[in-house]
């Protein structure tokens, strides 16, 4: 028999998101109680000023202004959780949800890398789901189908670019031939930048959205510490130019993946073949891609951010708690969740390097020993463009690991004859 008893929200945070949840609920309260069998509504909103205009109307709902007092109240089924931030509010409003016995459904990714597994076992231990499709990759549905879609397969690897302003960035600065720190004010004006822009070209968001993904590609507790990080300032023109000359694409690129080193997780720009789907992803778009033992390759492209889109996610997660479909937070009960067992080295592969020599007899030569030395073999070399007593040089080296790159980059340090650098960049092997 249809249930029609109602499902009751309770919204903390009316900023894009919330505000794009309320108009869904709103206009399409016929679609979501035929889809889930019962009528899905708001009781109580909080947000921090309650004058502003959303362009939406609140005045059918009760409103708080402590986030906390909205999460533990009587007519609140499910606590939506649209504010942000790691600790605070946020923080304090989910665990009162849950001690309150209401389920949580959040887009917040910074609060489930830092405390995910401490709020997923409180959560299971009473009773209550917490689901945060939005969280990663805005309206693309990952999460779901990781734990649902994907469920029957041993994830062999897990791939994203999950920070539509690194790849508008990034894609900006080819297509326009312009630099980064013009590219870096153009998105600040066009408001695309989070209000402490490190979380974005410091590749702290994405790699909150990775560890998430990864925690249930591999069963593992959530380990953001663990997210080898290297955000996309020091990435210039020259490089975007020459990866194109070479075939390849630079994207700020989430890696999760599962070797007998243990648990690798690196978010880090790095290049890829300008002919596969992630090298063709052009500005602010995601895309994630999943390898599994069963099903191949996914590929998952579309908004990471935005009104709708989002929005979307956090629907897709407050239908399932409507229609009665209850997963762990994790795909698998957080008790079971094992270590992240971190690798302490990441799978070796090929390398960018772009560094300024002074340009004097032997530079060249003692870089190339240098390499030699720490084991690493040159696959192609070359310098342009001298300027000033400097000298330019680009190298790709065979396959190697980050380990041997590091002693080679002191190595080349000691050698005193670089005026800059050097950057080296990853090249991913993807198709
Ligand atoms: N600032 C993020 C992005 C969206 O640019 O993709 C929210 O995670």
């Amino acid at each position: 028999m249809t249930d029609m008893t109602p499902l009751r929200l309770g919204i903390a945070g009316l900023g894009t998101v919330g505000a794009g949840v309320v108009k869904i609920i709103r206009q399409k309260a016929n679609l979501l109680a035929s889809r889930t069998g019962r009528p899905v509504v708001i009781t109580a909103v909080s947000a921090r000023s309650r004058d502003k205009d959303r362009g939406v109307n609140l005045a059918d709902y009760a409103w708080e202004d402590d986030p906390v007092a909205l999460a533990t109240r009587d007519d609140v089924d499910v606590f939506v959780e649209l504010m942000g931030g790691d600790e605070g509010p946020a923080k304090d409003a989910t665990e009162a949800a849950i001690a309150a016995g209401k389920d949580v459904v959040t887009a917040n990714k910074a609060l489930l890398a830092h405390h995910g597994h401490a709020l997923a076992q409180s959560a299971e231990a009473a009773g209550r789901v917490i689901r945060f499709e939005a969280a990663v990759a805005g309206g693309i549905p990952v999460v779901k189908s990781l734990t649902e879609g994907l469920a029957g397969n041993d994830i062999d690897r897990v791939m994203g670019v999950m920070n539509g302003t690194c790849n508008y960035i990034l894609t900006r600065m080819e297509s326009a031939g312009l630099p980064y720190d013009e590219v870096f004010k153009e998105a600040n004006q066009l408001g695309y930048l989070e209000a402490d822009p490190n979380l974005d070209v410091g590749g702290i968001d994405a790699g909150h959205k990775l560890a998430l993904l990864a925690a249930i590609a591999y069963g593992t507790r959530v380990d953001f510490d663990a997210v080898e990080l290297e955000g996309i300032g020091s990435i210039t023109i020259d490089d975007i130019k020459h990866a194109a000359d070479m075939g390849y694409k630079i994207k700020l690129l989430g890696v999760a993946q599962l070797t007998g080193r243990g648990l690798e997780q690196r978010m880090t720009p790095c290049l890829v073949p300008a002919t596969s789907p992630l090298g063709q992803l052009e500005g602010g778009t995601n895309m994630v891609v999943i390898e599994g033992d069963q099903v191949g390759q996914i590929v998952l492209r579309g908004a990471g951010a935005g009104e709708g889109p989002t929005a979307s996610a956090v629907m897709s997660d407050v239908i399932d708690i409507a229609r009665g479909t209850r997963i762990s937070t994790f795909g698998k009960p957080a008790v079971e969740l094992e270590d992240s067992r971190a690798a302490r080295t990441s799978a070796p592969a090929p390398y960018y390097l772009r560094m300024m020599l002074d340009d004097k007899p032997g530079a060249l030569a003692k870089i190339a020993t240098v390499l030699g030395e720490a084991g690493i073999s040159i696959d192609r070399m070359r310098q342009y463009d001298h300027a000033g007593g400097t000298a330019p040089v680009l190298i790709v080296t065979h396959k190697t690991t980050r380990e041997a790159l590091d002693s080679a980059i002191s190595g080349f340090e000691a050698t005193k004859i670089l005026a800059d650098g050097p950057v080296a960049i990853r090249i991913e092997a993807v198709s």
